[in-house]
């Protein structure tokens, strides 16, 4: 079967390249992704998949039944979206769309899903099961997952799998993470409340600026003595604003950030313990704080079973050297993990750096993509969906 598959993607991929291209010369923003999903629709409906349009808004769904009979549904997501980004990448198919990029490879993701959908529908006897392909919009805001799973995209799923391009690892090679793949991302605004004074006399005033500074140090060092350090909490104050005039003493900073851990128990303990410091420092000079914690997303932890499979299909497929077992996980956030409260699913990195240059990151304007990554993406998900539903 793995001989089938690489034939028919082999023989996909200038067709699969052009499907790339064209989408990234047309990037939308989350929520936004109406060309793209009509085009994705059309690609579905063109090889006969049972296709659902607008499940979460701008999302399509896309329903393979192989023609063995089988009871087991495999879901397979990608997203859609592109980022508020000026493109500057001199690429013949670079962004017409001003200020929007695909510069986190989700046109390389939505390219995979009908790949896949195109290889497998060529193979209609040899899957013992049903396969969902979900093209998900709005993942940069970590929105679109929730939107899907609320429209009731994962009905009849029993295990979900994912990909996420990785420019750090070259083009022909896949990533593969036991555990935790990604962090939980929840978001953090401290309001301080002081008092307003004149510049000269600060004893007369509670200065806001003054406290928020402790309060940021307070936090920083607070991590490093309270916190176990094998479960790792990342805390970014990234915005902070206060103030009127250069000798008026500030009366309220805001203060936004973003927290990121790993461990469930931690993550459940943040809330309280940020509190507590922020309103200890704030209560030791007299002033107010308010703090609000919203939980995002939460990490991905990606099913021992099914990253076993993936694992499998990839060194059947390219070789042991281009399987690599990620020993870290990213802190990075994936709204993949608000589908995983629900079914057990696991992510894979997609190689897509070129060996002999410089690979600028994800979200970068420079950022571009390996094509070799296609195929390699391709073969990888749909042998191993082919291994899914025929385990040995
Ligand atoms: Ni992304």
């Amino acid at each position: 079967m793995l001989a089938e598959i690489k034939s028919i993607a082999y023989h996909l991929t200038p067709r699969l390249i052009e499907i790339r291209r064209h989408l990234h010369t047309h990037p939308e923003l989350s929520g936004q992704e109406y060309q793209t999903a009509a085009y994705v629709a059309g690609a579905l409906n063109s090889l006969g998949l049972k296709v659902t349009e607008e499940v979460g808004k701008t999302g399509v769904i896309g329903e393979f039944r192989g023609e063995a009979a089988g009871t087991k549904c495999l879901g397979l997501r990608t997203d859609m979206d592109a980022l508020p980004i000026e493109e500057r990448t001199k690429l013949s198919f670079a962004s017409h769309q001003p200020g929007v990029m695909h510069a986190c490879g989700h046109d390389l993701h939505t390219t995979l899903g009908l790949g896949t959908a195109m290889v497998l529908s060529q193979l209609p006897g040899s899957l013992l099961g049903k396969v969902k392909f979900l093209f998900q919009p709005a993942e940069e805001i970590a929105q679109g997952a929730r939107w899907m799973l609320n429209d009731g995209a994962l009905a009849g799923i029993d295990h979900l799998l994912g990909v996420h391009v990785f420019p750090s690892i070259m083009g022909g090679s896949i990533g593969i993470r036991y555990g935790a793949l990604t962090a939980a991302a929840d978001d953090l605004e401290i309001i301080i409340q002081g008092e307003a004074g004149h510049g000269a006399r600060p004893h007369e005033a509670i200065d806001a600026i003054w406290v928020a500074a402790q309060v940021v140090n307070a936090l920083q060092q607070a991590i490093s003595r309270t916190q176990n350090c094998l479960r790792p909490v990342v805390l970014t104050i990234g915005k902070i604003e206060g103030g009127r005039a250069h000798n008026i003493i500030a009366d309220q900073v805001t203060m936004q950030g973003t927290v990121r851990s790993l461990h469930p128990e931690t993550r459940a303990m943040l809330p309280e313990w940020i509190n507590g410091i922020v309103n200890g420092v704030c209560a030791t000079y007299g002033a107010k704080a308010v703090v609000d914690y919203k939980h995002g997303v939460p990490a991905v932890q990606n099913d021992l079973q099914l990253t076993q499979i993936v694992e499998t299909a990839a060194r059947e497929a390219w070789g042991n050297d281009k399987v690599e077992i990620l020993p870290e996980p990213s802190l990075g956030a994936e709204d993949f993990a608000v589908y995983l409260d629900q079914v057990p699913g696991s992510m894979f990195r997609l190689g897509v750096g070129y060996p002999d240059r410089h690979n600028y990151p994800l979200h970068h304007p420079l950022f571009e993509i390996n094509e070799e990554a296609i195929v390699t993406g391709v073969v990888t998900m749909a042998y191993s969906a082919y291994k899914y539903f025929h385990p040995q």
